[in-house]
């Protein structure tokens, strides 16, 4: 008789490793590179490291939604030194191109 466990054990792995293959991650890297994403957001810059900003949205359904208005809108930030400024947008052909923005961002909630 199949044990009803290793029916829920193959589910897993395939939601598991299903979800990791869901994005591009050379492509983000080279997006968030050419963009110097990382200057800011990498541990110990002037903004928040995306490993945090990913903890932020990791229940968040609206994730989505709500980074792709954050990078295509230039809103105002607040730096972790208290400064305030523009985001920029994301640079990229053809510009605020809609499956390369949600690759980037799927790749920041990866962290
Ligand atoms: C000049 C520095 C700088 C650069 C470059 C930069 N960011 Fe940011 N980013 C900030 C600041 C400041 C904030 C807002 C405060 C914080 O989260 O620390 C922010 C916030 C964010 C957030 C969180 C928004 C939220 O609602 O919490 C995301 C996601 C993000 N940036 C992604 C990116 C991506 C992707 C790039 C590259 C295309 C990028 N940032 C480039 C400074 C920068």
């Amino acid at each position: 008789m199949r044990h009803p466990f290793k029916a829920l054990f193959f589910v897993a792995m395939f939601t598991c490793c299903a979800s990791a293959q869901a994005f591009d991650a050379v492509a983000a890297k080279a997006l968030a590179k050419s963009n110097t994403c990382t200057k800011c957001h990498d541990p110990g810059k002037e903004a928040t490291p995306f490993k945090k900003i990913a903890e932020k949205y990791r229940n968040d359904p609206q994730a989505e939604t709500k980074l792709i208005k954050h990078l295509t809108t230039n809103p105002q930030v607040t730096f972790l030194d208290g400064s305030k400024d523009e985001h920029k947008t994301v640079r990229m052909t053809p510009a605020n191109d809609e499956a390369q923005l949600k690759n980037l961002i799927q790749w920041v909630l990866s962290h």
